[in-house]
């Protein structure tokens, strides 16, 4: 037998709305509704995935460039990710949901109790996704960080919510009753004297304990997607789960796991209770040749496709490149300084004189599974690669990333998911429990 993988899902950039206007959506869906993202949640869970994370930025952007966010319904408007988590729990019995949190903009004390509400709700599958965006600050009436402080400040952050939800301790919860003759009833629920009424004055926060909310078997599973060096020391130090990107080579992904093993390792942990989970984003096809006629189209991608892709890079980088010619290079110093350097490398590469033509029609392109030049197959090629992960590299699994189409979501697992189970590497039963145990029972 293969080695068993964990496995989830990620809600990613413009869930929801993203795809308005496009045909096969035109399904009776509203967006607006909790019953599409519910049907899709129900679908992962019948598949055996162990969680769905749900990707947030809380901004729509620089407010000089909003139309390009918006116009096509690429980047917002969106639910609040962490309100949608309870009707996600409502249509679902086992699935872990991880929901994105900004440390910088949710108050702990605050954060710290609607999330241990949640847990307690969901029969402790509520996970958080946080993270440090730092460019959302300005709605909050916060001063904008540099990458390295907002980090600091998510340390901060989890460390004041971490206190926050022990602060009952192990002895404040008494939950005590003898005798039912209402005068002789003896009955204790909570001993407020072993609460820990601490306060913090730090360097981002200020926050008291204890918290008004029950606590918890155990701490809602913390999950952090940082690829930086940063980032990386933050996931050894503090997470129970990194989401990681990466170039899905069994090098590439020894490479990044041995980095968050050192992390761990330097902060005293051990790299066991940390889950890696790489982010994959698959293309299956019915048959070899339906998926080497998909490669060869997005070879000669059409002006409306690479449309479709200068809408979405316009959107990502907050630069219009849809009313650039196509058949030249980007004008010299287009972008502004609000655009991430890591951005702007990911659309030039190392052809910045390129023709944007050219640069978008990078984009469209797609590869194989078979030769393991992208990620369009069929399941037993996708199968194959996993299986080929684990073994080589260790991997503790992936998070597969797309919309939440119920067909997008059926058609990603409607094949693959038999082939996983009869290889051994996807479960068919969960742990009892929560979360925690699904990700930690192997
Ligand atoms: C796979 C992945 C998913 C992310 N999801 C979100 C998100 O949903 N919301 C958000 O504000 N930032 C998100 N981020 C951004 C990170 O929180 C972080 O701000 C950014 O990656 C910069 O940190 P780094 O340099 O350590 O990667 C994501 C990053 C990655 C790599």
């Amino acid at each position: 037998m293969a080695r068993p993988q964990h496995f989830g899902y990620f809600f990613a950039r413009g869930f929801g709305p993203q795809a308005w206007g496009r045909d096969d959506w035109h399904w009776g869906y509203d967006w607006t509704r909790p019953d599409m993202y519910q049907q899709s949640v129900r679908t992962l869970e019948q598949a055996g995935l162990d969680l769905v994370i749900a990707e947030d930025a809380i901004s729509l952007g620089n407010p000089a460039t909003l139309d390009l966010r918006i116009a096509s319904a690429y980047g917002g408007p969106k639910h609040d990710p962490l309100l949608l988590a309870p009707f996600l729990f409502a249509a679902t019995e086992r699935i872990g949901v991880a929901p994105t949190i900004n440390a910088g903009i949710t108050p702990p004390y605050l954060g710290a109790r609607q999330i241990a509400t949640l847990a307690h709700l969901s029969g402790e599958r509520l996970g958080i996704n946080l993270v440090t965006d730092v460019g959302s600050a300005r709605h909050a009436g916060l001063d904008p960080l540099t990458h390295d402080a907002a980090y600091d400040r998510a340390e901060e952050w989890l460390a004041v919510v971490r206190r926050l939800w022990h602060s009952w301790g192990d002895r404040g919860y008494v939950g005590h009753v003898r005798g039912s003759d209402p005068g002789e009833r003896d009955w204790h629920f909570a001993d407020g004297t072993a609460l820990d009424a601490f306060e913090h004055d730090g360097e981002y926060f200020r926050a008291a304990g204890p918290l008004n909310a029950l606590p918890l078997a155990a701490d809602p599973v913390v999950v952090s997607p940082g690829g930086s060096g940063r980032g990386l020391a933050f996931a050894g130090t503090h997470s129970d789960v990194q989401l990681a990107l990466a170039p899905l080579t069994a090098e590439a992904v020894r490479a990044y796991r041995a980095r968050i093993v050192d992390a761990a390792a330097s902060a005293g942990r051990d790299a066991a209770s940390i889950r890696i989970l790489f982010v994959l984003k698959p293309e299956l096809a019915g048959s070899a040749a339906e998926a080497d006629r998909l490669v060869e189209a997005a070879r000669h991608p059409s002006d409306a496709d690479l449309q479709a892709i200068a809408i979405g890079q316009s959107s990502d980088l907050e630069t219009d490149l849809l009313s650039l010619d196509l058949d030249r290079p980007i004008p010299s110093g287009y972008f502004g300084d609000h655009v991430s350097q890591g951005s702007i490398r990911g659309l030039l590469g190392d052809t910045p004189d390129a023709p944007l033509r050219d640069l978008l029609a990078r984009k469209a392109r797609k590869g194989r599974l078979s030769d393991r030049s992208g990620f369009v197959g069929t399941a037993d090629e996708l199968a194959d690669f996993i299986e080929e992960l684990g073994d080589d590299a260790h991997n503790d699994g992936f998070i597969f990333s797309g919309d939440l189409h119920p067909a997008s979501v059926s058609r990603m697992f409607g094949d693959l998911v038999p082939v996983l189970r009869r290889r051994g590497i996807l479960r068919g039963e969960r742990a009892p429990g929560g979360l925690r145990q699904n990700l930690f029972d192997f």
